[in-house]
């Protein structure tokens, strides 16, 4: 029977640093807050107007796909995971295709908007179209161009420190080998929070969501002129247009359901915490990590944080960990990887990888 494997990894990180001092130039925050809440010193930001979300996921692709020992030509399907993608629409998928010089046809693109666990969610739908023989080099890609979409007034501080910029990407491939591969994915929703943690405008909710949630938000809508359905002046003045979240909610949840869905997976093949060799988790909050890293009762080794030098970067924040565990000689043939996010949606799963 066939499996699906990573075949090839690369990522691709912005050059510019941002240190929490350079924010403390624009925001009421100071370093200390940051660190001492999220673990976090500095992130990249992507070059405005020279780089966006395609663009990296491009350079991480390449990587990706030359260690996998392909050509470009050779992808049969792209799926590309954001929640900052350079259009409203088309998805990035497309434009990657576009930028790569990918001219064939036969070939599908597909965007996937899973926030923090559009990786987990990509790699469980690369690895169904791989293990049934469809599809033979998947490129799945988790990028993000955060910089250009957030709040740098101290209205926005508790979102914006967080995050930054950066792309991975894998390319998965069938394999014969048995016990070799992804051994196991699994994907959970729950609706019931979805503005928790979110950006909800532009969109073409006109209020819906809020009146039947019985919230307050005042969303500006007159009489409803259709034009004014995505954004209102109202909007951009009381910047409503950023992402928004409630830290400690979000925080709480998350620290229940990582290790949750990592045992559901480690229960699914028979295997225990103490069995991971490396666990990468999507870097959130490096206290949300410590916090699971505990409670999963694994050593320091047996867990990869970057989020102190790469910030929160979402999609691509997995992918980008993955590879640097793994050129830094951390993953090795044979290793068990689990792969865990939590985020907006909320959305959240897990992986167990045999490399
Ligand atoms: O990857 C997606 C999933 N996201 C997550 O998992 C994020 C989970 N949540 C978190 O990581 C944390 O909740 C945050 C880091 C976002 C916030 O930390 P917190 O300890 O939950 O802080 P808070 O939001 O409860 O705010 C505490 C105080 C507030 O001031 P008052 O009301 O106590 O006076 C905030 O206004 O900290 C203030 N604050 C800041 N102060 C300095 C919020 N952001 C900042 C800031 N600098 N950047």
């Amino acid at each position: 029977m066939l499996h699906s494997k990573i075949g090839g990894i690369g990522y691709y990180v912005p050059e510019k640093v941002v240190s929490n001092n350079d924010l403390i130039k624009v925001m009421d925050t100071t370093d200390e807050w940051i660190q001492e809440r999220t673990g976090i010193k500095e992130r990249r930001y992507g070059v405005k107007h020279e780089e966006t979300t395609t663009t990296m996921g491009v350079r991480a692709a390449e990587i990706a796909i030359q260690r996998a020992g392909i050509q470009k030509e050779d992808v049969d399907f792209i799926i590309f995971a954001t929640l900052s993608p350079d259009y409203y629409f088309p998805g990035c998928g497309v434009l990657l295709q576009r930028e790569m010089g990918i001219t064939k046809t036969e070939i599908g693109a597909l965007d996937i908007r899973n926030q923090c666990s559009g990786f987990i969610y990509g790699l469980s739908i690369a690895d169904q179209f791989v293990k049934t023989g469809m599809y033979k080099n998947v490129l799945l890609v988790g990028a993000e161009m955060h910089s250009m979409g957030l709040d740098f007034s101290t209205r926005g501080r508790n979102v914006t420190v967080i995050f930054g910029d950066g792309a991975g990407a894998v390319v998965i491939q069938p394999t014969e080998e048995e016990n070799k591969g992804i051994l196991t994915t699994h994907l959970h929703s729950d609706g019931t929070y979805a503005e928790k943690l979110s950006f909800i405008n532009p969109g073409a909710h006109g209020g819906y969501h809020a009146k039947t949630a019985g919230e307050t938000t005042d969303f500006g809508y007159s009489d409803a002129e259709y034009g004014e359905m995505f954004v209102n002046e109202h909007m951009i003045e009381e910047g409503m247009i950023f992402p928004n979240m409630e830290g400690q909610f979000v925080f709480k949840l998350a620290v229940q359901k990582f290790p949750e869905v990592m045992m559901e997976a480690l229960n699914k093949v028979g295997l225990k915490p103490s069995d991971i060799d490396m666990f990468i988790p999507h870097q959130a909050n490096l206290r949300i990590s410590q916090f699971v890293q505990q409670k999963m009762q694994l050593r320091d080794d047996q867990v990869w944080n970057n989020i102190q030098r790469y910030g929160n970067t979402t999609a691509a924040s997995i992918p980008i960990a993955l590879c640097e565990a793994w050129e830094a000689g951390a993953v090795k043939d044979g290793d068990l990887v689990c792969l865990a996010a939590f985020g907006s949606g909320f959305t959240w799963g897990s992986a167990l990888i045999r490399w």
